[in-house]
């Protein structure tokens, strides 16, 4: 079986042409707001990309970067500052922070009109009702690329491994909104490789290097790799990618796939979030 590579850097491209013509065609000035605290590498590199991201479509970036010696009332402050700022119609708080910092009062503390990242309870809550105008970006990018490539969703056996509030459980949730049948696996799951053998979409998102093996994997499955880390010097996923090629139907690349959809998927939220804030519509 020939196994189709899911290229998320070129549909990335697409949406991100899209977003800065519509910003330019329509004169408009979104905002982002993001707050990195501390320097955790990944998290640096994450940001960096998120603000040449934002400089090549035309969003306008506010980067914060805090020591890790920034107290918890020093950013609830910045936030309300910023949940005040008319130039700014998102706000990011960079995952993880340092220890001491409690991240669900933070995110707690966005204004939900500037949940760019999805994560604020009352966004989750939309979500699970199935109201997915603003959702986190890694599923939403994962979604995309499903759409992208007209793998269908409906009645499907698609099973997660990984049940983070970030990635997992939203992604879990957008799914079943599809009406797929979701198996979610996580820390506790007995025996992963149960579940992944029947799935025909198998998603990962654990950054545990070469973890989706072959025998894992059901002959003709789309393979959604959302795992970055680093391996011997390389960018690796979830997936032993050389492993799978002519046993599954699709994958995604680690680097290449879902990655660059993140990002795309933080500007279009932007995009939107200012959309709604100032009544315009947009049509797409
Ligand atoms: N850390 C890893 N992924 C993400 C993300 O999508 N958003 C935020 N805020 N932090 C992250």
């Amino acid at each position: 079986m020939e196994t189709r590579i899911l290229d998320g850097r070129a549909l990335a491209q697409k949406v991100n042409q899209r977003i800065k013509a519509t910003i330019e065609s329509k004169g408009l000035s979104p905002g982002l707001a993001v707050i990195l605290v501390g320097e955790d590498p990944a998290s640096c590199i994450y940001v960096q990309k998120k603000e040449e991201c934002c400089e090549s479509v035309g969003i306008r970036s506010f980067f914060h970067r805090l020591p890790a010696t920034t107290t918890q009332k020093e950013l609830l402050n910045l936030v309300e500052r910023l949940n005040h700022d008319p130039l700014v119609d998102g706000i990011l708080v960079q995952l993880p922070l340092p220890e001491g910092l409690d991240a669900t009062e933070l995110l707690d503390a966005i204004d939900p009109a500037k949940d760019v990242d999805g994560f604020h309870p009352i966004t989750m809550g939309r979500l699970v009702e199935g109201r997915e105008d603003i959702s986190p970006c890694t599923p939403k990018g994962v979604m995309r690329i499903l759409d992208e490539y007209q793998i269908p969703l409906e009645g499907k056996e698609v099973v997660i491994v990984g049940a983070s509030n970030i990635v997992g459980k939203p992604l879990a949730m957008m799914m079943v909104n599809r009406m797929a049948t979701v198996t979610l696996c996580h820390i506790k799951t007995k025996d992963i490789s149960v579940h992944t053998k029947r799935a025909e979409i198998l998603c990962s998102a654990t950054g545990v290097p070469h973890l989706i093996k072959r025998e894992l994997v059901m002959p003709g499955a789309v393979v959604i790799d959302i795992g970055i880390s680093r391996w011997k010097g390389r960018t690796v996923g979830d997936a032993d990618t050389e492993g799978l090629m002519g046993v599954a139907s699709a994958i995604t690349p680690v680097p290449g796939g879902v990655g660059p959809m993140t990002v795309a998927m933080l500007m279009e939220n932007t995009l939107i979030l200012h959309a709604l804030r100032h009544g315009i519509e947009l049509d797409w």
